[in-house]
């Protein structure tokens, strides 16, 4: 179903990384040219050797990247994408997107994209509940950026309460009836 589909999959740092690798394995499954950007937090909770061997692609983290003369990559993976996702998302990443912060290569790449993009936000309870966290969203909504709701439950943390990740499935699924 997906199969010929450029997908940039960003990735930011909270302990729900983990949930991303699973995703990623479902995209190629599906047939979709994974392209991975995590953020340097993100790189705190797995590393990039996971994405790369699960996508097939090298890992983009550096914005700043001298290895490859000739290319611009935060331009270069905007301009080939057919959908952004990022998952997970933290409150950082959300309050940079939406205060139009491009200071690394996750969030400057998303303000040079053109495609859709969904947003699966994962964090404590008390994170997600937070206004200022909760009128990013309002804000990003309105703008026309996708969002996959949070599930409610048993937090790594130890909360319990909104904030878990959408597990990968339901992620994968929205990807689908945005790339239809
Ligand atoms: C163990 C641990 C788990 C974390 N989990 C989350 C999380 O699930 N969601 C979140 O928004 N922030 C979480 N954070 C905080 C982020 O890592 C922090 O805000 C960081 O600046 C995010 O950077 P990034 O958005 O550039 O990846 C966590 C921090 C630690 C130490």
């Amino acid at each position: 179903m997906l199969k010929g589909k450029e997908v940039v999959l960003g990735v930011s740092g909270g302990i729900a990384v983990y949930k991303t690798a699973e995703l990623t394995r479902l995209l190629v499954k599906e047939g979709a040219n994974v392209h991975v950007i995590m953020t340097k937090n993100a790189q705190e909770f797995v590393t990039p050797l996971t994405f790369q061997t699960l996508s097939g692609n090298p890992v983009s983290a550096e914005l700043f990247d001298l290895s490859r003369r000739s290319e611009v990559k935060h331009v270069s993976l905007a301009e080939k994408s057919d959908l952004l996702v990022i998952a997970p998302a933290t409150a950082n990443i959300i309050g940079k997107i939406a205060s139009g912060i491009a200071d690394d290569l996750l969030t400057t790449t998303v303000m040079a994209n053109r495609s859709p993009i969904i947003i699966a936000p994962a964090m404590n309870v008390l994170m997600w509940e937070n206004p200022i966290v909760q009128e990013n969203i309002k804000k990003l909504k309105k703008l026309g950026l996708k969002f996959v709701e949070p599930g409610t439950g048993y937090l790594a943390c130890g909360y319990e309460g909104k904030g878990r990740l959408a597990e990968p499935e339901a992620i994968l699924k929205k990807i689908k009836t945005l790339l239809k």
